[in-house]
């Protein structure tokens, strides 16, 4: 991974070094930011970067500090415009993680609802063949927040120390990746992804009252098992126990892109090798982000060429 050169502050890029946050910023003292995980693809042929889903990205920020009550009256066409100002100064030419903040840099009490900053940060990821990705995974002890205490429709900051327990725990006990149970026992999602599993066939997700963040790769993998295989996904509750005898199971999100699930609490799933729907699933993804393949062409925004 390598850092970029500058953090772009409310659209102005400076040197990473500069992008710094004060200790007594309600950002600091309560959690009190919000962000988004955008990726960027590298098209080799055409020598283009594509944000994937900018826009979408950008309407859930927009909503997380809504919920939030955050100070500020800024629009999804300013936000997006930040990123782009942000990703052509660091003029990457290789696929990318992009992390961007909306935080409190107000020092008062718990009210403290603003001035808000918006920091973007990129990073320059590899992309790993799917073989490389297949995790084992905990169910774990840890129950999923829920809209009733710490809703994870948000994508705050704050919600990734639940994330943060499950990981750990599952770490410490030899595993990747926690799934998270809700406060009812149903299947939520993992500390940074969703899940879907294929049962006889049929590919199933935990729907978006379900305690899960509304995903954006979520959503896009729904509409490709549509489009590419003709297959409708079932959003629904999910057991634990369907998980052990599931055909496939894998993790989605824009961090883990899709990452199979072979091994649920040590019960192989299936034989434990990556499925046949996760493989065709992940190369047809693939396709789409980069624009290799013209679908969903509205899902991909050129950084260079559009200026
Ligand atoms: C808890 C959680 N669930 C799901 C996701 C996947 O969301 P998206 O596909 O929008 O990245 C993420 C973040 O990436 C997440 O942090």
């Amino acid at each position: 991974m390598a850092k970029a050169k500058f953090i772009t502050v409310d659209g102005v890029p400076r040197a990473y070094e500069q992008a710094v946050v004060h200790v007594h910023s309600a950002a600091v003292k309560y959690g009190a930011s919000v962000f988004e995980g955008l990726r960027a693809y590298w098209n080799v042929e055409r020598g283009e970067l594509y944000v994937f889903r900018l826009r979408e990205h950008m309407v859930r920020l927009v909503q997380s500090m809504k919920i939030m009550r955050f100070r500020t009256t800024i629009g999804v066409d300013e936000l997006c415009e930040q990123l782009l100002v942000h990703m052509r100064a660091n003029g990457h030419k290789t696929d990318c993680h992009i992390r961007f903040n909306a935080l409190v840099m107000g020092e008062g009490a718990m009210d403290t609802a603003g001035p808000i900053q918006f920091a973007c940060v990129s990073e320059e990821r590899a992309a790993k063949p799917i073989a490389e990705k297949a995790i084992k995974a905990q169910v774990s002890s840890w129950r999923r927040i829920d809209d009733t205490t710490m809703p994870p429709r948000v994508k705050s900051a704050a919600n990734y120390n639940n994330g943060r327990f499950g990981t750990l725990q599952a770490r410490a006990d030899g595993y990747s990746e926690p799934i998270f149970l809700t406060q009812q026992g149903k299947v939520a999602e993992s500390g940074g992804a969703c899940l879907f599993m294929v049962r006889d066939g049929v590919p199933t997700t935990p729907s978006v009252t379900g305690g899960i963040l509304e995903s954006v790769t979520r959503a896009s993998l729904i509409a490709l098992f549509e489009k590419k295989f003709g297959k409708a996904v079932v959003e629904r509750d999910i057991d634990r126990t369907e998980l052990y005898v599931a055909d496939e199971l894998f993790l989605c999100g824009t961090a883990y892109e899709i990452t199979p699930i072979v091994d649920v609490d040590r019960l192989p799933i299936a034989d434990g090798q990556i499925g046949t729907a996760t493989n065709a699933l992940w190369r047809a993804y693939e396709d789409v982000v980069r624009g290799r393949d013209n679908a969903f062409s509205e899902w991909r925004t050129p950084i260079y060429a559009q200026r």
